[in-house]
This record gives C-alpha cells, sequence and structure tokens, in this order.
C-alpha cells in the first residue's frame, strides 16, 4: 500500500479477433465518433497522467500497433500470438513494464467510455487496499464475471461460466478494469491456472489467490453505460449514439447552439466555441475546431479544419483537411475546401473548389471557380493574396480558361485567370 501518489502505467487489453464484428478490422479498431475504440481508452487513461502505456495486440497486431502509436508515439504494443485468456493477455506486459514501479491499471480496448473521474476514484482506492475493482450493477447481469464480496472485501470474481446459481444471482458485475501494484499484479497474474470451463487464463482469478495471500480488495462502483464493452455492429451503432447524445450535451452546456441536436454529429475531438451555430445535419470528421461566434449551415461536412470567428460556412459545404477559414469569411453552397487558407473577410459563395491554395483577405471568388491542383503527377499551389474579385464565364457548359482542364492534366493554376482583364468589378461584385 502506498500513501504517497504513485506512478502509473496503464495497460490496455485488444488482442482479441472480435468474431461477433464479422469483419477484417480488428475489433478495437473500429471506430466510434471517427477514432479506434482502442484510442478512445487510450484517452481515458490520460487522466492518469500514465508514465507508461501497454497496449496488448494479438489478431492483425501489426494494424492496431499501427494506430495506437499514430495516436501516441510514446505507447509501447506487445503482441499476444495465442489468446489464451485476459489473464494472459496481462502477463505479456511484464516484459514491458520491467523496469516500472508503481499501479498499474488494466483497462479493455473494446470498453471505450470509462469516465476519468471513475478511473481516478480507483487510484484513489488504492491508498487503501492492495487491488481495486471497478464493477457495476448490472441491469442484465448476462455473461459477466460477478463480484462477489465478504467482510466488507471483495473475496473473488466468478466467471459465468464457473458460477452456481447462487453466484449467477449476484448483480454486481465484474467491468474488467482492474488497479493493483504493478509487481504485485504480476506477480498474481503468474499464479493463475486454466483449470476453468473455458481453458483460459482468467484475470479475475487473482482476486482469490490475492485474499488467499492476505492481500485486500475492494470494488469501485460505476454507472452500467460506462462499461459498455462492444462485441458487435449492434453494439458499435449503440455506442456511436451514447457517445454523439453525450457530446450533443457537451456542446450545448458549452453554450453551443444546435437548432437540431440529434442530426449534428461529432468527432472525438471536435472543439466548438461558445456562441457558434450549428445548423441541422452537420456532420464533423476528426480535428475540426470552430471558434466562437462562427455559423455552421445546414448539410455541411466538416474535417481537419478550423473555422475563425464570425465565419459563416455552408450550406451544403465540405471544408477537408487543411481548411483555414479566417475571420468572417463565407464558404458557401456546394464550395469544397481542402489544404487552402481563406483569409479574412474572403468570400468564396457557390459551386467551387478550392484545393491547396491561398486565398487573399476580402477577395471574392466567383461562381463555379476553382483551383487546378493537380497535373496528373503533382500537386501545386495556388496563391492569391490580392483580394480580387475571380468571375468565371461559362460558354456552352464549359468553364472558360486556357490551357486544358483540370482533368486532362495539363492546366495548373486556376480557372479564374480567365477573367483577368474584366475590368471594373469592385469586391464584392461577383459570388
Ligand atoms: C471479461 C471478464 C469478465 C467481465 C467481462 C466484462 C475475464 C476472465 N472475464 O470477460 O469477468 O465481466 O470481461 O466485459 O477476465 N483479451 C485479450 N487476450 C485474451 C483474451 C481477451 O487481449 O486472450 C482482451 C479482449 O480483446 C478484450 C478483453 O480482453 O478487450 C476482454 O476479453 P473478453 O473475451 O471480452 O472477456 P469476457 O469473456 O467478456
Ligand atoms: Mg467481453
Amino acid at each position: 500500500m502506498n500513501g504517497a501518489k504513485m506512478a502509473n502505467a496503464v495497460i490496455i487489453l485488444g488482442a482479441g479477433l472480435g468474431t461477433r464484428m464479422n469483419s477484417d478490422l480488428p475489433k478495437v479498431l473500429h471506430p466510434i465518433a471517427g477514432a479506434p475504440m482502442l484510442v478512445h481508452a487510450m484517452q481515458a487513461a490520460m487522466v492518469l497522467d500514465p508514465v507508461r502505456c501497454v497496449v496488448v495486440a494479438g489478431y492483425e497486431a501489426a494494424q492496431v500497433q499501427k494506430a495506437a502509436l499514430a495516436h501516441d508515439p510514446d505507447v509501447t504494443v506487445v503482441v499476444q500470438a495465442e489468446q489464451l485468456g485476459t489473464g494472459h493477455a496481462v502477463a505479456q506486459a511484464q516484459a514491458a513494464l520491467a523496469d516500472f514501479v508503481g499501479d498499474a491499471l488494466v483497462l479493455y480496448g473494446d470498453t471505450p467510455f470509462i469516465r476519468p473521474d471513475t478511473l481516478e476514484a480507483m487510484i484513489e482506492a488504492r491508498q487503501t487496499h492492495d487491488i481495486v475493482v471497478l464493477g457495476f450493477e448490472a441491469e442484465e447481469p448476462a455473461r459477466y464475471g460477478r463480484l462477489i464480496l465478504k467482510g466488507g472485501q471483495l473475496d473473488r470474481i466468478v466467471e459465468y461460466k464457473d458460477a452456481t446459481d447462487d453466484e449467477r444471482a449476484v448483480t454486481l458485475c465484474n467491468s474488467g478494469v482492474i488497479a493493483a501494484d504493478a509487481a504485485t499484479l504480476f506477480d498474481l497474474v503468474a499464479a493463475i491456472g486454466n483449470d476453468n470451463a473455458a481453458g483460459e487464463y482468467y484475470l479475475t482469478d487473482i482476486i482469490a489467490i490475492a485474499r488467499a495471500r492476505g492481500l485486500t480488495a475492494t470494488v469501485v462502483e460505476c454507472a452500467e453505460a460506462e462499461t459498455l464493452g462492444i462485441n458487435s455492429r449492434f453494439e458499435l451503432a449503440q455506442a456511436e449514439a451514447l457517445f454523439q447524445n453525450a457530446a450533443r450535451m457537451t456542446a450545448l452546456d458549452d453554450g453551443v447552439t444546435l437548432i437540431a441536436p440529434e442530426t449534428v454529429y461529432f468527432a472525438y475531438d471536435t472543439v466548438i466555441g461558445r456562441d457558434a451555430v450549428i445548423e441541422p445535419n452537420v456532420v464533423f470528421g476528426p480535428g475540426v475546431t470552430v471558434e466562437s461566434g462562427a455559423t455552421i449551415r445546414a448539410f455541411s461536412h466538416l474535417e481537419g479544419c478550423h473555422v475563425s470567428r464570425g465565419a459563416i460556412v455552408g450550406p451544403y459545404a465540405r471544408l477537408r483537411p487543411g481548411a483555414e477559414l479566417a475571420e468572417n469569411t463565407r464558404v458557401g453552397n456546394f464550395v469544397e475546401v481542402k489544404n487552402a487558407v481563406i483569409a479574412e473577410g474572403a468570400k468564396v459563395n457557390h459551386l467551387s473548389y478550392i484545393g491547396d491554395a491561398d486565398i487573399g483577405p476580402r477577395s471574392n471568388i466567383g461562381a463555379g471557380t476553382i483551383t487546378c491542383n493537380y497535373d496528373g503527377v503533382f500537386k501545386h499551389h495556388t496563391s492569391d493574396r490580392r483580394g480580387r474579385v475571380h468571375r468565371v464565364e461559362h460558354d456552352a457548359g464549359r468553364p472558360c480558361q486556357r490551357g486544358g482542364s483540370g482533368d486532362d492534366g495539363q492546366r495548373v493554376g486556376h480557372y479564374p485567370r480567365c477573367a483577368r482583364g474584366r475590368s471594373g468589378r469592385r469586391a464584392g461584385a461577383a459570388g
């Protein structure tokens, strides 16, 4: 037991195949709100400020490793070649934590919604108990492991398959999340056998072993929704819905106007400022920040972009990665912006594609304007920082242009050059 604040390490189990997902993608990589469920678990653990994070991968381990490292380059991924049970999975993390001293917290990669304060409560409970297990009162206890209490202590965990009728009547269930001193945890795990109904090395067996050794164990309880594990596409969809409902409530509480909250979809990392207005049917992919007072009009799709104060986007706009909208810009209907900076006050109001470009302050990009950024081999950058008015004239349905279209691989630059020389138009005259 430890009085002082200990260092924490996190072990995330994610070797399972996830048969019921019926997928080639490892279960823990299925996304919720744009991030693999594994990343949600990794994020949840961040509240403990862990000095180490070890992910146990198995099925398609290389893919799992790639996703884990993409989120956090400091994570260690170990491979459990054969899935012999949760206890065996934890044992795979031992070498990676050989020189670690402190508490280890075991999480599941397919249980993405554990709240930060729940994990903090577990670490708090470690001050008084050797092992802390996260439990919940299950409405439908089904096949969860049951937490058996005795004399104010957690006495053992019984897996459903191995439980008696009396034990199955217990509704306090095991979430799978366990905290203990790392050295103690690995000692206990080494003592687990596989003489049980599943022939697996159950992590849950460490409780009875610990109690027999005179160690103490307790349960911290959380809401059932937090421990929601995902095993099927249906449960994945349920998890998505839960996430979205929570994200909508958070946005509303944070002072964002959502006219029809149930039609707005957030990513795990969406940031929206106070007094922003989000109209119905807007989808946020990963990596979006919207500043205070911006408006995202209906049916717009945004990912990897930044929208500044006072900007108005949509309706029917698409902002792709690298779109940077400065203050008071307008991006209107059927406009796609990718990897482009739209400087302060500039307008791209209708039917345009602005990609790999730099648009100057107060420019007015006319209807039907596109930047031809791709010549079939190379991507080119278009820069127009002069704040002009661009117009595109149409001739028999084809944009007026020089040197071929963007599709035929010849033209580099942007159509609006054809409008050059049409003198006397003020900014604001077009579009
Ligand atoms: C486990 C618990 C059960 C608990 C339930 C909560 C055990 C023995 N049982 O049962 O008490 O109520 O979770 O959902 O621990 N994994 C590996 N390698 C393995 C086996 C599993 O990495 O060899 C990973 C899985 O990918 C998953 C997690 O461990 O993320 C849990 O495994 P799972 O097979 O779902 O355990 P349950 O039978 O649900
Ligand atoms: Mg499970």
